[in-house]
């Protein structure tokens, strides 16, 4: 039998030596994010699995919250070289894991983690699931900000927990919380905790202190448990100020858990790894239990080297990113402008989601996505499953090459002109 080597020869043990410090070697390539790459037959949820969703094959997909660009090259030559090794047993996460995640908070955010504060998880939706069981019984309320990532719905009612909703308003095109509602449905004697989305999906809102800060004072008031989903944070427009729920205060740190993850900044989402960051010792060790009961808390082979080798290495990767990003945003604003000006574009201040209103032009929710699949061809999330506020708009995912994002749109503008 060919042997591949020996593991300590191997390219990413040095690499792994190496990467206490941001060893940035992104800083003079350029990355491709125009390249249009070839997902199907990679059992991809978003290309190879649309006939299961929408009931059509041949859409251009713009759904799922992932993005059609390859990883930054350090993780991908990480994880051949851990491929090559040949040998995944048991894997845990090591010390320069945990620096990789205590650095990038500190030097993005300026928040200083613990280490003991960090608990693995196979991705957001399982600790919200988890923290959902630890912290709440059946028949109890969880306070959403509707309209809101879907699946938040699902993992409170298969728990057998109710969803109780503190609907957004929304003013001249743009979202706001509602705090007197918020306040009289944290009073509810079956509340018990609030999932806050921040930033949130799909309305692409950066929340601000300020308004953390009077939502973080009701649930503390009421005794109600945050849960911050702070998965998209990396991924901000220029400008845009983001602030850790936890970081407001000891209290709020003392009375929340968030949910944080590599997964949506650098595409890790198969993955299947994120770090939950719970200062509480008594939080943790409830919520910590709960994942150990269900003997979920160890990583794969490769997800905790991916996430090493992305914070350490590929931020500059990140930064590109996030310019390309925003000139796919300029582009759909200025092609929906010039072409469907009754769709309205929400701009998002985070996220590669775009939450697009389409009320003007056909405010039946079923109608509408109708038209998009069958007709455009295209295949985004439809509005009502987001909830209250849903009815006549569109989520798009616009993390793919601006050629296919153009192909999308002019799809979509053929079919809705013609129908004018
Ligand atoms: C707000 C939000 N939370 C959680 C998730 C899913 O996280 P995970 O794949 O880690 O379960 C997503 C994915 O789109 C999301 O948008």
């Amino acid at each position: 039998m060919k042997t591949t080597g020996c593991f300590h020869d191997s390219k990413w043990d040095i690499e792994i030596k190496i990467i206490r410090k941001e060893v940035d070697c992104m800083v003079k390539n350029k990355f491709d994010f125009d390249e249009v790459l070839d997902r199907r037959g990679t059992a991809s949820e978003k290309w190879d699995f649309m006939k299961e969703r929408f009931g059509y094959e041949d859409l251009l997909p713009l759904w799922v919250a992932d993005m059609d660009f390859r990883s930054p090259q350090p993780v991908i030559e990480a994880l051949v070289s851990r491929a090559k090794h040949g040998v995944f047993g048991y894997t845990g996460l090591t010390q320069p894991y945990y620096d990789s995640v205590i650095s990038w908070y500190k030097r993005r955010y300026n928040w200083a983690i613990r280490k003991d504060w960090i608990v693995f998880t196979p991705g957001v939706i399982p600790a919200i699931a988890y923290a959902i069981r630890s912290f709440t019984n059946p028949g109890d309320k969880i306070i959403v900000q509707t309209p809101v990532y879907y699946p938040f719905f699902n993992t409170i009612e298969a728990n057998g927990r109710q969803v109780l909703e503190n609907p957004l308003k929304f003013k001249n095109d743009h979202y706001e919380m509602d705090f007197d509602d918020l306040e009289k449905k944290a009073k509810d004697p079956r509340a018990k905790m609030m999932i806050l989305c921040s930033p949130h999906n799909p309305i692409g809102r950066v929340w601000t202190r300020k308004e953390l800060t009077r939502l973080g004072e009701i649930c503390i008031e009421n005794g109600l448990l945050v849960i911050s989903d702070e998965i998209h944070s990396d991924i901000r427009y220029p400008g845009i100020v983001f602030t850790n729920f936890a970081t407001i205060s000891g209290e709020f740190a003392n009375s929340s858990i968030t949910c944080t993850s590599a997964s949506k900044t650098f595409n890790l989402a198969g993955l299947q790894i994120s770090n939950i960051i719970i200062p509480n010792d008594k939080i943790r060790q409830n919520f910590q239990n709960a994942v150990s009961t269900m003997g979920m808390d160890l990583p794969n082979s490769f997800s905790g080297l991916a996430v090493q080798v992305a914070y350490d290495r590929c931020g500059t990767w990140l930064d590109q990113l996030l310019t390309y990003l925003k000139g796919n945003l300029d582009f759909l604003k200025e092609f929906i402008k010039k072409n469907i000006p009754e769709v309205k574009v929400i701009e998002p201040q985070a996220t590669y989601l775009v939450w697009l209103d389409f009320r003007k032009i056909e405010p039946d929710p079923e109608k509408l996505q109708k038209l998009l699949l069958k007709d455009a061809k295209v295949a985004f999330v439809e509005g009502n499953i987001f909830r209250s506020g849903g009815d006549g708009f569109e989520r798009i995912n616009i993390a793919c090459p601006r050629s296919v994002l153009k192909r999308a749109l002019e799809q979509m503008a053929r079919v809705l002109k013609d129908g004018r």
